[in-house]
């Protein structure tokens, strides 16, 4: 049996880290097999586009096409073997963090973006994908006791409006693959709320 691909998405600070960590402990001990990645990332030569997109200034044409890339190389060496040996995925971030923050954020033309996709996925979507919605305001104050900020942590509360409104238009566009999860309150609440969503739409699954 296929595996299955669970995405994770939000704007920096919505505090998904964890709970991807906590959701992959509670699939194992259902008995999944798990493999846990990122993006930008997943891949060595990915790893390489992280460092750029992250840091180095660039316009958001190149931005989209160096994610889209690192994509393309996470997908055929490393999700696509995985979930055909049947071993659910876990991917904190995909292809709606690029419509949300190339096409949201950066205000980067999506067609353009929905024509990158077609290539890079052939229609390779996740099964499930988990949005972690919270506003601006609490992720940047969770962002301050974080780390020093990269090119996306850096931009203002607008930016991040964008980013926002960008997850909540491919949510609408996708209401059976992206479950909203309110991010707001404490991790217990927030945990509590994805347990309930992996329950309900992972019971039944093999490994
Ligand atoms: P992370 O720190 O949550 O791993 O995310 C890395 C940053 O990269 C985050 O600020 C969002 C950004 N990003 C994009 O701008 N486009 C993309 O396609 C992806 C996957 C991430």
């Amino acid at each position: 049996m296929r595996g299955r691909f669970i995405t994770f998405e939000g704007i920096d600070g919505a505090g998904k880290s964890s709970h991807i960590e906590a959701l992959a402990g509670w699939l194992r001990q259902h008995g999944h097999r798990v493999l846990q990645t990122r993006e930008p990332g997943g891949t060595p030569m990915a790893e390489v586009v992280r460092e750029l997109v992250l840091h180095k200034p660039m316009d958001a044409l190149t931005e989209s096409l160096l994610v889209f890339a690192a994509r393309r190389d996470h997908l055929e060496s490393v999700i696509e073997p995985a979930l055909a040996a049947g071993t659910t995925v876990l991917c904190d971030r995909f292809t709606d963090a690029t419509f949300a923050y190339q096409g949201g954020g950066r205000g980067f033309d999506r067609a353009v973006l929905a024509q990158l996709e077609a290539w890079v996925q052939n229609g390779r979507q996740p099964d499930l994908t988990l949005w972690f919605d919270v506003s601006p305001e609490v992720a940047a104050a969770r962002r301050a006791v974080a780390r020093e900020p990269d090119r996306f942590e850096a931009e203002k509360a607008a930016f991040f409006d964008r980013v926002r409104a960008g997850y909540a238009a491919r949510a609408a566009g996708a209401p059976e693959r992206i479950v909203r999860i309110d991010a707001s309150g404490s991790l217990e609440d927030v945990w509590a709320r994805v347990l309930a969503v992996a329950q309900a739409r992972h019971a039944g699954g093999g490994p």
